[in-house]
């Protein structure tokens, strides 16, 4: 089947298309109906079709053969440790840590917020939790207490589950004295804390509320797969958004199977038995879909890497795991392999391992810039595919189809929708353009499946934020073209969400921190370009009058409340004090011009502009500061 028929059959009959692809799926019920809307205007794939997701994951594959293949290699330089777990082996935890969570009252359609660093039990967790047919949401390690209060009082879970700690490259993060903050901070109380011990730090337990998951595990009744409908939710992921508040993400369990069973060999070429490495973090949404779920959906082994690219122990960590486990294909974020780069510029550390088992290299998360893809490309002798997606659909968006046909590749490019997707480049009216001309990238509606159709208790929150700009179009926050062959270039957000190092964060988020500094009057966070992690954020602040502190003192203050509120991912390393803000005659920063600034884009001054010569001003300050990026970059 050649890319186009296949692309054209998913955009002419979408529903037929999805259709058949759901037949490679062990349903209980199969669905008889591909999609249908509800009265707000809500679409919804599969809604009558009946599944558990965990057993389409574990239990299929151990009825049907699979039981003694390994699931999940953990591989964990930073506490030398290698462990194997077979199917068999991961459907035995899953359906007694299933049967912990259902002693705890866990039901279907309770939420479980997990809170934990990259361990196998990370996944044993979301797996029971999808068992139950509950929901469950996974917080990022490297948020703060404040951030995992924020998602316990909008996702209301019944439990918690967490860690001892994490281990990063030269420190040890104890989790739970974050989580009992969270649990302080947050409104709603969680009625229990699960917490995995690990060996490196041993948690101090709360008497009533905290439990010990290795004791307890033991001694409770293995849980079986609760039915659950097609459009039911499988979990929620928070995702940043323009404003201070996260949003979640809800992805329901039928389509979400379907699309990531045909990723698996549409996109990544990957048969089941082969082992796919997601090099991410299950608190990422390339963690839920690739380090999770598409690879035992499709029977794959999966690999949790808890390390990093470079330090653990050095810049070849990525060639040894791909050697030592016969890795098919590796998906990381660009700026894991600029860190890698940075190490060893000549890739002196690949001549000391076979890659002869891998077959491609996939990347997302962030712009894969064309120095990055060459580079990559030229040492490893493999072929890198570049490929765009969201968490909000949860799969790519574009990519080289390389399971359908693989197609020529174009640096900068994604390369061209995935069939489901129909990708338009619009301009401010939602006018299609023509071919080479930027602007906003949509998708025309409806979304294909595994896609969002809802914000976490919030149906307005989501027609406002993608909808109502376009109306038929989702529109996805990002600006790019089509070129005259098809091929889409995505060039970066068009809102104040910013990119660091692959992972996604709001500046506005970062503002209503910095404007909580009692010496700040008012101020801006911009994302500037930087050379490993693609962008940094960086602070403009307007001190208040009478305000009297040093640039050094501010800025050392900011990061400290940055990486307390938000944590220590957010990465605001400066902040610079200014004489005022380009703002309109209303008060309103003018957010896009610093960010057209700062990406040295050609800009238009808004007529509303308050005091035209601010612009000029800001500008100095910025060029001077090595905040606007220069032409090399
Ligand atoms: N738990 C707690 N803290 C964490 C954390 C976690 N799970 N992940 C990161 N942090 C901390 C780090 O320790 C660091 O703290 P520090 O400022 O005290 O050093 C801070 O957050 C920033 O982390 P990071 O951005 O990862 O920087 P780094 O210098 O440690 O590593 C890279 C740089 C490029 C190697 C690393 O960012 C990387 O591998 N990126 C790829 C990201 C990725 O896979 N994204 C998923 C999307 S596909
Ligand atoms: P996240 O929701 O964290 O996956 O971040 C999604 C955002 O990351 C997108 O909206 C893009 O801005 C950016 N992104 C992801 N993949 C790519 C890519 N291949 N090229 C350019 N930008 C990307």
């Amino acid at each position: 089947m050649s890319y186009a028929k296949e692309y054209q059959n998913s955009i002419q009959n979408p529903e037929q298309f999805w259709l058949d692809k759901a037949k490679d799926l062990p349903w209980f019920k199969a669905p008889n109906k591909a999609l249908s809307s509800s009265e707000n205007g809500l679409y919804q794939w599969f809604a009558d079709a009946e599944l558990n997701t965990c057993y389409m994951a574990l239990d299929y594959h151990v009825k049907n053969g699979r039981g003694q293949q390994t699931a999940i290699i953990y591989d964990s330089p930073v506490t030398s440790t290698k462990q194997l777990i077979n199917y068999q082996d991961l459907l035995e935890q899953v359906a007694s840590f299933a049967g912990l969570l259902r002693a705890q009252g866990v039901n279907k359609g309770d939420r479980v917020v997990i809170y934990m660093p990259m361990i196998p039990q990370a996944l044993v967790a979301m797996l029971a939790v999808a068992r139950l047919g509950a929901v469950h949401s996974v917080v990022f390690g490297g948020f703060s207490a404040n951030e995992l209060a924020v998602r316990i009082d909008d996702a209301r879970p019944k439990v918690l589950v967490s860690a001892s700690c994490g281990i990063e490259v030269s420190r040890t993060i104890e989790y739970k004295p974050l989580v009992d903050e969270a649990c302080i901070i947050a409104t709603h109380k969680p009625n229990k804390v699960i917490v995995w011990q690990r060996q490196e730090c041993i948690a101090s337990m709360q008497a009533e509320r905290d439990i010990d998951w290795q004791v307890e595990a033991k001694k409770a009744i293995p849980a079986d797969c609760v039915t659950v409908k097609g459009s039911d939710p499988l979990y929620i992921l928070y995702t940043s958004g323009t404003t201070g508040k996260p949003k979640g993400v809800v992805r329901d369990n039928a389509s979400h199977a379907v699309a990531l069973k045909y990723s698996m060999q549409a996109i990544y070429n990957i048969a089941p038995g082969q082992v796919f490495w997601a090099a991410s973090d299950v608190g990422w949404v390339v963690g839920h879909s690739y380090i999770v779920y598409a690879p035992l959906l499709h029977g794959c082994t999966s690999i949790v890497y808890e390390g990093k690219p470079v330090r653990t122990p050095d810049a070849g960590a990525f060639w040894r795991v791909i050697e030592e486990y016969d890795v098919k294909a590796v998906f990381a974020a660009p700026t894991a392999f600029r860190a890698i780069r940075k190490e060893d510029p000549e890739a002196n550390l690949i001549q000391d391992y076979d890659l002869s088992c891998l077959d491609t290299i996939f990347m997302a998360g962030e712009r894969l810039d064309p120095s990055t893809y060459e580079w990559t490309t030229e040492n490893t002798g493999k072929p890198v595919v570049d490929h765009w997606w969201q968490t909000e659909t949860g799969w790519a968006i574009s990519a080289n189809p390389i399971g359908i046909e693989p197609l020529e590749t174009k640096a900068g490019s994604s390369t061209k929708p995935v069939p489901g997707f129909d990708v338009q480049i619009l301009d401010a009216n939602g006018t299609p353009l023509p071919p080479n001309t930027q602007g906003s990238i949509a998708i025309k509606l409806p979304l294909p499946p595994s896609c969002l159709n809802t914000i976490w208790g919030d149906f307005g929150r989501f027609n406002d934020g993608y909808l109502t700009e376009f109306p038929g179009y989702y529109c996805s926050g990002d600006g790019g073209y089509i070129d005259e062959d098809g091929y889409l270039f995505v060039m970066g957000r068009t809102d104040d969400v910013i990119n660091v190092a692959g992972h996604r964060l709001s500046t506005g988020e970062m503002e209503e921190v910095l404007a909580s500094h009692n010496a700040v009057a008012e101020c801006s966070v911009i994302g500037i370009h930087d050379k490993l992690k693609g962008q940094v954020p960086v602070g403009l602040a307007l001190l208040k009058d009478g305000a009297d502190i040093s640039e050094l003192e501010l800025q050392s203050d900011l990061v400290a409340m940055v990486r307390k509120e938000i944590g220590a991912v957010a990465c605001l390393k400066q902040t610079l004090i200014v004489p005022r803000l380009p703002k309109t005659r209303s008060g309103k920063i003018l957010r896009k011009l610093l960010r057209q600034i700062a990406d040295n884009q050609s800009f238009a001054v808004p007529s509303t502009i308050d005091d035209p010569s601010s612009v000029a001003e800001i500008q100095a300050i910025m060029q001077e500061n090595g905040l606007v990026k220069t032409i090399e970059e």
